[in-house]
């Protein structure tokens, strides 16, 4: 799971750096795709896209060869998901059949396999959309002490304007710090924002507002190579302006989009390098109402996760606009009519040996959304029961269940998990 994650975190990211970059050595694409800068995916691992772009070779993709999840990330309230990022995908299914298929072609397969846990066809090419690079991006993190400080600038910086268009921001996430035992730690594992005088400061921060967490908006500001400094200031400060994170908290950072988008990467060596990469990770990423988000935090983030002895991994939340979903396609998002929900991914490392302890605490977490009403979706979630499958699609199950006797009805695709097997 974790690794899908990332493979597809990692897809998502580069696919807005595709034209620019590109992936080279590769085979031209065919020309009739929508949009100016498709590139395709297949299951060699290979990106297929302009002949002419030159490439490093770390942008090469692993194998696609099961599903696409929704895949979320701090670029989902601008473009949405990944999935509604493809043109076109050549899948095979159940039948034994390859099938291209698009809105236009084949559409309900389309809209079954994204999102579709592997149950309804091996997917071997993908088309996504893709756009210019920007060559650098002002890479910010903004802290607060108060949690409806925090959540209110997120869900602004997020906000269509009324026609459509989104502020100078292209990518916004936060992630919570508990106070306590290893705070410092935490904040200086977190991507070179924090030196160790900053990290003190934030740790005063929190003994002096009594804060048993704290909050960090995480967002960019791409730029073109030929701005100036002082253009790229200016852009930063004005967008900085109506937000109210604790004054003297902006920590900010200046890289190339490249090294943006492999930050990822950066963490996964420093792990690696420490011995706490290769350990199990349970994590547990869920899909939170926005009108909930305060009950979750006060629970979960000033409750549940205060007993905890031990917490490595980022806790990450930032909100999103389910107006960027496709309803038509398999993934679920919290039912309702509420536009704004939260990706909360709790991205636990047990790094002390400790993962019953930590699969348990997961399971309190998930007890306390039920027993408090929150209308949570797990997102990559795993249940061994039919009931919680019927329960986790909801409104779509059954037609989840139609699609699987129309594309897969001997149930011979990813049975393991667990939903028809
Ligand atoms: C894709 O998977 C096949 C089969 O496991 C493997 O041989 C191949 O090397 C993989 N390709 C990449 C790019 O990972
Ligand atoms: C690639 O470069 C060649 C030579 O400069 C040019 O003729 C061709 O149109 C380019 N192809 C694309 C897809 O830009
Ligand atoms: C969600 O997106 C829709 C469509 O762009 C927009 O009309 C609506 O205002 C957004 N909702 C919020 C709370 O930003
Ligand atoms: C500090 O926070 C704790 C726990 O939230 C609370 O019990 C205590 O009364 C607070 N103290 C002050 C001075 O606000």
């Amino acid at each position: 799971m974790a690794a899908i994650y990332l493979l597809i975190a990692a897809l998502i990211a580069s696919s807005h750096a595709l034209a620019a970059h590109g992936a080279g050595g590769g085979v031209p694409v065919a020309a009739a795709a929508p949009l100016p800068f498709p590139g395709d995916l297949a299951a060699s691992g290979k990106l297929r896209t302009d002949p002419n772009a030159t490439v490093p070779a770390s942008m090469d993709f692993g194998n696609i060869t099961a599903a696409l999840p929704a895949a979320v990330l701090g670029q989902t309230y601008r473009h949405g998901p990944q999935i509604s990022n493809v043109l076109e995908l050549d899948v095979i299914t159940g039948h034994g059949e390859t099938v291209t298929c698009s809105k236009a072609v084949n559409s309900d397969l389309f809209d079954a396999v994204l999102g579709g846990l592997g149950q309804f066809g091996v997917i071997t090419r993908a088309r996504v959309a893709v756009e210019p690079a920007p060559a650098r991006a002002r890479w910010v993190r903004l802290v607060y002490a108060d949690f409806a400080a925090f959540s209110a600038d997120q869900e602004r910086l997020v906000a269509a304007r009324p026609d459509g268009s989104h502020g100078p921001w292209s990518y916004v996430e936060g992630a919570v710090y508990l106070a306590g035992r290893g705070l410092a730690v935490a904040l200086k594992s977190s991507g070179g924002f924090f030196s160790d005088a900053d990290a003190a400061r934030v740790v005063a921060l929190a003994a002096a507002r009594n804060a048993t967490a704290v909050y960090s908006i995480e967002a960019t500001l791409n730029y073109a190579a030929n701005a100036t400094p002082s253009s790229v200031d200016a852009a930063v400060a004005a967008a900085l302006g109506d937000l109210h994170f604790e004054a003297g908290f902006s920590f900010s950072r200046d890289v190339t989009y490249e090294e943006f988008l492999d930050r990822v990467y950066g963490e996964e060596e420093a792990l690696e390098k420490a011995g706490l990469w290769r350990v199990p990770h349970p994590w547990l990423n869920l899909f939170v109402p926005g009108s909930r988000i305060a009950d979750f935090d006060r629970g979960v983030f000033k409750g549940i996760l205060q007993t905890a002895t031990d917490i490595a991994g980022p806790l990450i939340i930032y909100p999103v606009n389910k107006s960027k979903w496709d309803a038509a396609m398999s993934a679920v998002t919290p039912e309702g009519e509420e536009e704004v929900f939260y990706v909360v991914s709790l991205l636990f490392s047990a790094v002390a040996n400790d993962v019953a302890a930590l699969e348990a605490q997961n399971r309190r977490i998930l007890r306390f959304c039920d027993l408090a009403g929150i209308g949570y979706k797990a997102y990559l979630a795993h249940y061994d029961s039919r009931g919680d499958w019927v329960r986790h699609f909801g409104a779509k199950w059954d037609r989840f269940v139609q699609r699987k006797d129309k594309y897969d009805p001997k149930k011979l695709l990813s049975p393991g998990q667990d939903i028809f097997n």
